[in-house]
């Protein structure tokens, strides 16, 4: 039986992999978590049976105990992965960890660093190449299908809604306290642009800021709280419309309700509109992240990507086009569908990936797949994963290097220079 201790019992450690591994009893028990937030600690120790001494509200007693698992779940929030990273790997744990691997490159060369020392698997959560909806692109980029790629363009539509709730009034609205909006947000992009070109990125350029949300937008009669404001009819940020008025009479409520208040029900979402900060007015938030940025790759053998984020979109999905010397792509994850079109016989290839995938939950069902890949590689039935440190380091590299380009008005980032200006720092 495997064992699986998690430190950060919210989101991500508990909804997402907490609960499918509680699924997995046959071959998986939870047998130790640690969260700060005592009200989460008692009901996930509850929910999964698990004996009050392994259960730890704070990480300093939760690695005093020592190592009480086979593998550690890092889902707490990104500025604290590095220190429950390298503690759990010191103990000998291996680890499933959250992206991203931690906002300071450095950070992120150290965890590679001790993992190898280790010799632990650290799998990070790049769950998107886990999909069957990217792996089938993958796949007919690998089968030199579309000939020799020349351009990749990649769109990430954050959706208006989401944008508000989670990088506005959320956990990732200020760089400053978690990590900017192309490492938060877009690491997996990154991730996927290296991973479906395979070739080595080279330079970097970007551009982006934050133009709406904030103060000086604020319409002159808003009030700091939605619930008390004159004019939240006519904004489509009113939280008391989304989360108050849209739960009416609805049960199940999940994500991103359940960020706002555990196990949330319409009243408990109404009494926390006064003091949560998702009650907060978008235009008078602590935020500083941006509402969207472009990035330009250059990659070897000339081929080069760009990737757009922007938060005003209606829906949550990202779009893919790759260029082909014998034929493109188009992908779109709200439709479901790739379309291949070749170029030779003018014939249009359209696949529809809710034919060849039944579990569309969690990032569309990648969540789940990378848990089981994971559960197989520590059981000696797979030899390695898709995601992994190493590769996740680079995919982060670019990510800062963009940020650096976009603080310095675009400048062109060699990643080779970069990455070494780093490595000084940390020998
Ligand atoms: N792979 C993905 O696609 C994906 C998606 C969303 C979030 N994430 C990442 O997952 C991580 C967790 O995000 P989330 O949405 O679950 O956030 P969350 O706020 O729901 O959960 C974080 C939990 O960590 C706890 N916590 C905070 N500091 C702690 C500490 N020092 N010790 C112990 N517990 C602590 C909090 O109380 C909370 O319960 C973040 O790094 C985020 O960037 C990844």
């Amino acid at each position: 039986m495997l064992t699986v201790a998690i430190i950060g019992t919210g989101s991500r450690g508990a909804t997402t992999y907490g609960d499918y591994l509680v699924e997995l009893k046959d071959k998986v028990k939870i047998t130790a978590i640690c969260d700060i937030d005592k009200n989460k600690l008692k009901y996930y120790q509850n929910k999964y049976q698990i004996d009050k001494k392994y259960c730890f509200d704070n990480s300093v007693d939760f690695f005093k105990a020592g190592k009480l698992a086979d593998v550690l779940v890092v889902a707490t929030l990104d500025k604290d992965h590095y220190d429950h990273a390298m503690n759990g790997l010191e103990l000998g744990y291996h680890l499933l960890l959250e992206k991203p691997i931690s906002p300071s490159i450095e950070e992120c060369v150290a965890i590679e660093k001790k993992a190898k020392e280790k010799n632990r698997y650290v799998v990070v959560c790049h769950v998107l190449r886990y999909t069957p909806f990217y792996r089938k692109i993958k796949d007919i980029v690998d089968s030199n299908r579309l000939g020799r790629i020349i351009h990749i363009q990649s769109l990430e539509n954050v959706g208006y809604w989401h944008q508000a709730h989670s990088f506005v009034r959320g956990n990732w609205k200020n760089s400053i306290e978690t990590a900017p909006m192309i490492l938060a947000k877009c690491c997996h992009d990154m991730d996927l642009l290296n991973w479906i070109s395979n070739k080595k990125p080279l330079q970097v350029s970007s551009f982006g800021s934050l133009s709406y949300f904030k103060k000086e937008n604020k319409p002159k009669d808003a009030s700091a709280r939605c619930y008390d404001c004159k004019v939240r009819k006519t904004c489509p940020y009113d939280a008391i419309r989304y989360y108050v008025e849209n739960t009416k009479d609805k049960e199940n409520l999940g994500w991103p309700y359940d960020v706002v208040v555990l196990e949330p029900t319409n009243e408990k979402l109404k009494e926390a509109m006064k003091t949560s900060p998702y009650g907060k007015c978008v235009f008078d938030c602590d935020n500083n992240v941006v509402d969207h940025q472009v990035v330009n790759i250059q990659y070897e053998d000339e081929l080069t990507a760009s990737h757009t984020m922007c938060a005003f979109s209606k829906d949550c999905y990202r779009t893919l086009k790759i260029f082909g010397t014998t034929g493109d792509l188009e992908a779109n994850t709200l439709t479901n569908q790739i379309i291949v079109h070749d170029f030779l016989t003018n014939s249009d290839d359209l696949i529809d990936v809710t034919k060849i995938n039944d579990d569309f939950t969690g990032h569309m069902g990648g969540d789940h797949i990378m848990l089981n890949e994971f559960i197989a590689l520590l059981e000696n039935k797979k030899t390695s994963l898709d995601s992994s440190i190493e590769k996740s380091v680079s995919s982060h590299l670019i990510c800062m290097a963009a940020e650096a380009s976009r603080l310095e008005k675009g400048k062109v980032i060699n990643l080779d220079d970069y990455k070494e200006s780093i490595l000084k720092t940390i020998e």
